[in-house]
């Protein structure tokens, strides 16, 4: 099975591009990159390719036969066009298979809806496309919270407004070991999956970073709009509404979602302790 996995030069796509080489053997797969100087590493073919164009896609996905889209990082509606190029481009060169990366989050009015409802959008365009596919609904990263802690330990706190909400965490590598799948096991084809692992309030994550980072921290509880007003003086208005909301939105258990991880992976998703363990090993 030959696949091509979009955006190897950021995080995600270089995770599963690892795992997919591991699977497929590095003759197998193919990354594409808007930068492809930065996913040298990876050791595989890369072919230069902006969602912003499909050219570049058509030639990578010759002979391809199964395509993983990276979701752009695009603001909202020119992302849904983005994603469509790639999509139209698998279509154009017959790829069979293709998997959309895309984001959990039941329906709420938070400044981060604009973004679920963007990838709710190439959700369907996926399925209108007459490609066989699968859509992993991605839970929220865990790692740019313990690439923050030395900041939270410099504050001796989280502070944000998710309250008592509930937010199920995944890792990348999580994540890769899932898409693995999606790729090569044909019964999971033509579904939706919450690749997720447990949900746990801040208080929680705090309990369990000071466990296993040996901090200090407290949860700081504010409200949804001292938050944002917090968030857009330090990340800027459109940043700072999109990670305010995301809070907003565990506030009110929005993405507290059954996971589908067991049926994707056969195994359950790690739980933050073993996924923090790794960290210290
Ligand atoms: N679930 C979560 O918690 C979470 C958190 C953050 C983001 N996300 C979403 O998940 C995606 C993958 O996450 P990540 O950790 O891999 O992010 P990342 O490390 O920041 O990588 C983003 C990737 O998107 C590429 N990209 C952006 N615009 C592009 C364009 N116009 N054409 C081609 N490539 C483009 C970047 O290319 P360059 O290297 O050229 O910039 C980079 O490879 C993100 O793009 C975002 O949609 C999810």
């Amino acid at each position: 099975m030959k696949v091509a996995i979009t955006a190897v030069s950021g995080q995600l796509g270089a995770s599963i591009a690892r795992r997919a080489i591991e699977e497929f053997g590095i003759n197998n797969v193919v990354g594409t990159a808007r930068s492809p100087e930065k996913a040298k590493g990876l050791g595989i073919k890369i072919f230069q390719a902006d969602y912003d164009s499909k050219d570049g896609f058509l030639e990578a996905f010759q002979g391809i036969d199964a395509v993983v889209l990276i979701s752009s990082m695009g603001d909202p509606a020119h992302r849904i066009g983005q994603h469509r190029n790639v999509i139209r481009a698998a279509k154009e060169t017959g790829v069979k298979k293709f998997i959309y990366t895309s984001i959990i989050g039941k329906k709420g009015e938070s400044t981060f809806d604009a973004i679920v409802n963007s990838n709710r959008q190439t959700e369907e365009d996926v399925k209108d496309s007459g490609l066989e596919y699968a859509v992993g609904r991605n839970g929220l990263y865990i790692e740019p919270d313990v690439e923050y802690l030395d900041n939270y330990i410099k504050e001796g706190k989280i502070a944000n407004c998710a309250a008592d909400g509930k937010c199920p965490y995944t890792s990348r590598d999580e994540l890769a070991i899932a898409y693995i799948q999606l790729l090569k096991n044909d019964s999971l084809k033509n579904q939706t999956y919450n690749l997720v692992g447990e949900a746990i309030t801040q208080t929680e994550l705090v309990g369990y970073f000071n466990k296993y980072f040996d901090s200090k921290l407290v949860y700081e509880s504010q409200t949804p709009e001292e938050y944002l007003k917090w968030q857009q003086i330090h990340n800027g208005e459109f940043l700072g509404s999109i990670i305010a909301g995301i809070y907003k939105k565990i506030r009110n258990n929005e993405f507290d979602l059954e996971s589908d991880y067991e049926k994707v992976v056969g195994r359950k998703h790690k739980t933050i302790p073993e996924i923090f363990r790794q960290y210290n090993k």
